[in-house]
């Protein structure tokens, strides 16, 4: 198989007729046909398609190596050398690949060990801004810090990564992300590495900003019930192919492939084995 670069263009195109899933909504970003492809011609996602709109908060769901993550660095435009796409995927107008952002699961080897927290926040600002003074990024990286639930954010800023517990780190990510003020905001399992009463907070935190800001999301994960508590829309992925996509709610009380029930009953196991009859963790956790 030949394997060509696809696109990812920015343009108005007639992509309006199909953002259904949210009513009214303008899309912001059309996969069509998406297929990667390695060196040898092992297909690895097949044929990907769907649109996200304007505000649309969509989970990408799938047992492990499924393609969540090659379809999410394919549209992001980080995929490995080796790697091919066919497909096309078209940022709408107004935005542009420029709008968006991208968490990842580990925090820690996404801050650079050697740099204050506070400074790889205000230099991510400068980089987006950088008319902008020093001291302003300072303030704007303050700001964003204390808008992401870090108390005493002014202290914070001078401490090193690993003095922060995970969702501190996390938290930090979703500063330094927001400050490209992206109107897209890609998250490839940033709770996975988190205890789950932690992950709650981060996944909260994360459905309030999209909310207030009106960003589009896509959220990867392996776990419906995750992406149950943060996403409207919801795509399951099996061995590099989309089996199933729709309203998270339709999806939940009525899957449609034996594969979505044995992904729903895989999270059920995993609640029923950590979290207290309360729906507390059993391990506790760290506070975030
Ligand atoms: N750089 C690469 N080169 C070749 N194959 C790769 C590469 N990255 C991933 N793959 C393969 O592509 C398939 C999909 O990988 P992907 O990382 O998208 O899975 P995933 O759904 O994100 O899984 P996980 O839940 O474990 O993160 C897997 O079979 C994987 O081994
Ligand atoms: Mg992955």
């Amino acid at each position: 198989m030949t394997a060509t670069t696809a696109t990812a263009t920015t343009a108005a195109t007639t992509a309006e007729t199909t953002a259904k899933t949210v009513p009214g909504a303008r899309p912001v970003l059309t996969v069509t046909d998406l297929s990667i492809v390695n060196d040898y011609g092992d297909v690895l996602v097949h044929d990907s398609s769907f649109t996200l709109a304007r505000g649309e908060r969509l989970g990408i769901v799938g047992e492990s190596g499924s393609g969540k993550s090659l379809t999410l660095k394919a549209i992001v435009g980080i995929l490995p050398s080796s790697l091919h796409t066919t497909g096309d995927m078209t940022y709408v107008e107004p935005v542009t690949k420029a709008d968006a952002a991208m968490i990842f699961q580990e925090p820690a080897t996404s801050l650079n060990p050697t740099m204050r927290v506070g400074r790889f926040v205000a230099k991510t600002w400068q980089m987006h801004h950088p008319q902008d003074s020093w001291d302003a990024c300072r303030a704007h990286a303050i700001d964003l810090m204390g808008k992401v639930g870090i108390a005493d954010a002014k202290d914070k800023m001078n401490v090193w990564p690993f003095e922060l517990s995970g969702g501190l780190r996390q938290r930090i990510m979703i500063a330094a992300a927001l400050a490209a003020e992206p109107a897209i905001l890609f998250c490839d399992e940033p709770t996975t590495a988190l205890d789950v009463r932690v992950q709650a907070q981060i996944l909260k935190l994360l459905k309030d900003i999209a909310k207030r800001d009106n960003l589009s999301l896509i959220f990867v994960s392996h776990d419906l019930a995750v992406i149950s508590e943060i996403c409207d829309q919801v795509i399951v992925m099996q061995y590099g192919r989309i089996v199933e996509q729709g309203s998270t709610q339709d999806i939940i009380h009525h899957p449609q492939q034996e594969y979505t029930k044995k992904l729903l009953d895989a999270d059920l196991d995993y609640r029923m084995r950590h979290m207290g009859d309360d729906g507390a963790a059993k391990d506790g956790g760290a506070s975030c």
